[in-house]
């Protein structure tokens, strides 16, 4: 079968310089960095190359990049390292989104069922936390905002540096998990101007299981992980090196690119929304602005969250099964439970039922586009006309 892998916000595939350049480090480079023996000095400085293309890509400096396991550990990482930290044990506030992705509204939870006051600042129709009411929300004890870059569902980008500025005027430290917005917008952490900021391998052609942590020079962050002094005593762990290759070489390739392949992307994007909004009569997009040089700025250029008439999202694709993509809401027992994005959107149940969404990435092919959008129309019809595919 066809398929059309359309859920690259999921997760993307490894590039194949990627794969290549991994491979040494399974076999003949498997020495343990440490080692002050020949197979431990071999590696030579590959793990700190590595490191200097993931700080090129993020537009910061070599010894801001911590390496991790991936987007869910930098998350913990930054919430647990500032609210457990040994020298102001627990205690304060933290503020988050409504729609954070469960690798911060989790470990947030955790925090707050240990004490800690967490506020979770809405956001407004098109999927934007607005920088006043995060001021709003900011107390004298507010020790760490965290909203992430842009929203994996929607693609909304939020004003980091807007709700940065805003924070910092109160010595207040900020996180951004920018798992989703790498490698589709430009990112770069002195822009910013936060003191955290989380890269997730697999969303940007790296393997899963690995991924990064910038911490901004002269912020002191508690270790996640305590052991011996790998990361400079940041994040204890043997050098997963065959992966910190890896994601340094997709961090290169990505800053090598030119802002083409974000066109490329948009374009894709843009050819399937066109061919589901001409034959679906009704169909919506979540979070998309009139104006495309604000939809440009706001919106992620690879993502379509839509909201098709008159069935289940999750129907629709259990029976498209040529199409890769997600849902935004699940129905069970006639009830419809809604993903925190389309919550926080005020998208009403009957709507958010038929949400997808739908993500192009770099090695989305027109074929792919074309087919699914194709595949998704003759299943919706078959749905909404009771006639099977096929039938005419
Ligand atoms: C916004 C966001 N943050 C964090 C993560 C978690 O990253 P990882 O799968 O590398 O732990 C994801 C992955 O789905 C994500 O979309």
């Amino acid at each position: 079968m066809f398929l059309s892998y359309l859920d690259n916000n999921a997760t993307t595939p490894i590039a194949p310089e990627v794969a290549e350049v991994m491979q040494p480090y399974f076999h003949q480079l498997f020495g343990n960095p440490s080692s002050s023996h020949v197979k431990g000095t071999e590696l030579g400085d590959a793990i700190e190359h590595a490191r200097r293309h993931v700080a090129l890509f993020l537009g910061a400096n070599t010894d801001e990049v911590t390496f991790t396991s991936g987007g869910s550990e930098s998350n913990n990482h930054v919430l647990k390292g500032v609210f457990l930290d040994r020298k102001q044990f627990l205690g304060g506030h933290l503020v988050i989104s409504c729609f954070e992705h469960p690798a911060i509204s989790q470990p947030a939870a955790y925090l707050e069922s240990l004490g800690i006051e967490v506020t979770r600042v809405g956001c407004n129709a098109m999927g934007m936390v607005e920088p006043e009411q995060v001021k709003k929300s900011l107390r004298p004890d507010t020790r760490l905002v965290s909203i992430m870059h842009a929203n994996n569902e929607i693609g909304a980008i939020q004003s980091i540096a807007e709700i940065t500025e805003l924070c910092h005027q109160r010595d207040i430290l900020v996180h951004t998990d920018a798992a989703q917005s790498l490698g589709k917008v430009r990112v770069d952490v002195r822009e910013l101007g936060v003191d955290f900021l989380t890269l997730a391998g697999h969303k940007i052609y790296a393997p899963k299981g690995v991924g990064a942590l910038y911490i901004r020079s002269g912020v002191h962050l508690e270790s996640l992980i305590h052991g011996a002094s790998h990361e400079s005593g940041v994040r204890a762990g043997t050098e997963n090196t065959p992966y910190w290759i890896g994601l340094g070489e997709a961090c290169r390739i990505l800053s090598e690119a030119d802002s083409q392949h974000i066109e490329e992307l948009k374009a894709k994007r843009d050819l399937l929304f066109k061919r589901l909004s001409e034959a679906i009569p009704g169909l919506t997009v979540n979070g998309m602005y009139d104006d495309p040089a604000i939809d440009s700025a706001r919106r992620l250029p690879n993502t379509l969250s839509v909201n098709f008439p008159r069935v289940i999202g999750g129907e629709l694709l259990d029976a498209t099964p040529s199409v890769c993509a997600s849902t935004g809401a699940a129905c069970h027992s006639g009830e419809t439970r809604m993903s925190d994005t389309l919550t926080g959107i005020g998208l009403q149940p009957d709507v958010a039922q038929g949400t997808v969404r739908l993500s192009v990435g770099r090695t989305t092919t027109i074929e792919e586009v074309e087919r699914g959008a194709a595949d998704l129309i003759a299943t919706w019809t078959a749905l909404v006309t009771g006639n099977p595919v096929g039938d005419g």
